[in-house]
């Protein structure tokens, strides 16, 4: 395969949705400790997420003032960036920011409070045209490697192809939320689903699974009743 494997790993109401204050009802905060559980014992080779779960998650919105660096000019046959092999943790937080919206202060998730599973991972942009070229100056000045992948918005499979051949990533945790996965989704490179399911309906503002989704087959590969009504069930692309 020229692209990691992916496993869309989420936890979910018994309705299908990802998002909202279903998420922190006590049942459900129950699935989350089960889903970072599972998170480390998947042991990919990173994650990815959205824009707007790494800004709830780890930037909080904070954002640099960029009027203090000098646009990057990129040789335009490879305007991707990278550290020396040496530097490379081999666990990364995979950041698809088409715009460049993320204001990190670091080049790794600084997560102590926060379920080991994140902590340390490091950070790689994935970024397109739109993005501001102070904004690479700044990654570069903190040494966050970055890749291009489209004009507009991400080219799932252009960034997965780059993301195993320039870093060699092998398998990588997808974990939304509903927009990001709705990308890959549509781009069927989805190989696994890892669902958490909590004994909850959302209300009706939640997000699916999916945003956009289109018909795609599955099959069921297990179910594991982790307790407090909590199902684990892992799903694999129909070939
Ligand atoms: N249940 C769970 O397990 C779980 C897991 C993670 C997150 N969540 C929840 O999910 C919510 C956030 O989900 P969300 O659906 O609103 O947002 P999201 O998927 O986290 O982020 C969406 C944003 O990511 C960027 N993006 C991602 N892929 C792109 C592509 N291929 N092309 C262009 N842009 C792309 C865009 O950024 P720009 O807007 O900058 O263009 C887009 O608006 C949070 O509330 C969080 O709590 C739930």
């Amino acid at each position: 395969m020229n692209r990691p494997y992916i496993i869309c790993h989420m936890v979910t109401s018994i309705d299908g949705k990802v998002t909202g204050d279903f998420l922190f009802r006590p049942e459900a905060e129950k699935a989350t400790e089960i889903y970072y559980e599972i998170n480390r014992e998947l042991k990919c080779n990173g994650f990815i997420c959205g824009r707007v779960t790494m800004e709830g998650s780890f930037t909080g919105g904070w954002y640099p003032d960029l009027s203090k660096y000098k646009p990057v000019e990129h040789d335009p046959v490879c305007r991707d960036y990278m550290l020396d092999e040496k530097d490379m943790t081999g666990f990364y937080a995979i950041a698809f920011d088409p715009k460049g919206k993320l204001g990190w202060k670091s080049n790794r998730i600084e997560d102590p409070d926060g379920d080991p599973g994140y902590d340390g991972a490091q950070i790689i942009e994935v970024l397109t045209e739109e993005a501001d070229k102070r904004y690479l100056a700044y990654l570069q000045e903190l040494d966050i490697p970055y890749i291009f992948a489209g004009e507009k918005e991400i080219d799932v499979e252009v960034a997965l192809f780059k993301l195993k051949s320039i870093i060699g990533l092998e398998n990588i945790l997808l974990e939304g939320g509903s927009v990001v996965n709705g990308y890959f989704q549509r781009a069927g490179v989805i190989d696994e689903l890892s669902l958490v399911v909590s004994p909850v309906i959302a209300g009706g503002e939640s997000k699916p699974l999916f945003d956009g989704s289109i018909i795609n087959d599955f099959r069921l590969n297990e179910v594991k009743d982790c307790g407090n009504g909590v199902l684990w069930t892992r799903y694999k692309k129909a070939e």
